[in-house]
């Protein structure tokens, strides 16, 4: 955990600390910030910018036109991105703490683009070498049934009434995915596969959750 380098990571400020900023960019020490020393700091924290992108940033924060940023341009710029910054991490936290599994579920249809956007959350997960090791399988009723009933046999070995109950819940959830992670060779890269999917369906719940839509993820 560390400064990000990167414009999408600003931390919440505060104008001491915006002001602190403006000084480090101004290299020269000249009150202003002009074109080369903003450049030199996209470089410094890896921004790929073309000369293009830099001078459009520079004509963006230049609120006057005059050639300079200065130092009331900045502050009012930097404040401005910090608290948009500050209001989507206030709503990343939301979902992270009022999401809760569901257990029951009513039957209005969830629409293809709210398991589009769980999808697309899921699959911005952390993956290391890039491995991408999910899938993500809409069932149909027909296979619902059949996923039901071979686990309820699992569980009527030991338990008959316990899995007539659980296959008569189960049929009853009416959206069901089921996420697998690739196997490989049982070692280190199949167990990091496998927590990369953890994170994977965690992401999706979450998606789930800011679209109003309850989940529960179940092993069994
Ligand atoms: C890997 C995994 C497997 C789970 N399997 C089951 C399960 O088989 N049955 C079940 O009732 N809940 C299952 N859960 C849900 C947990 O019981 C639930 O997350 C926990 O009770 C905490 O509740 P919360 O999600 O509301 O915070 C599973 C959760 C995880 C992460």
């Amino acid at each position: 955990i560390g400064g990000a380098s990167g414009t999408t990571s600003l931390r919440i400020v505060n104008a001491e600390h915006a002001s602190e900023v403006f000084h480090l960019i101004d290299t020269d020490s000249s009150g202003h910030i002009c074109s080369t020393e903003l450049k030199e700091v996209l470089d410094r924290l890896d921004v790929s910018a073309s000369d293009e992108d830099a001078e459009a940033l520079f004509k963006f924060l230049d609120a006057n036109g005059d050639g300079e940023i200065c130092e009331d341009d900045f502050l009012s710029w930097y404040q401005e991105a910090a608290s948009t910054v500050a209001s989507e991490t206030s709503a990343v936290r939301q979902a992270l703490f009022g999401r809760r599994t569901v257990n029951s579920f009513d039957r209005t249809p969830v629409p293809d683009q709210v398991l589009r956007n769980a999808v697309k959350a899921a699959v911005s997960a952390p993956n290391h070498k890039m491995t991408e090791p999910w899938r993500f399988i809409r069932l149909g009723n027909e296979t619902i049934s059949k996923i039901a009933e071979l686990n309820s046999a699992e569980i009527a070995k030991k338990d008959p009434e316990k899995a007539a109950k659980k296959k008569a819940r189960w049929e009853a959830i009416p959206g069901w995915c089921v996420v697998t992670s690739r196997k490989t060779d049982g070692g280190i890269q199949e167990e990091e596969d496998f927590a990369a999917t953890c994170c994977a369906v965690q992401n999706f719940q979450l998606s789930m959750f800011a679209d109003g839509v309850g989940t529960k993820w179940t092993s069994g």
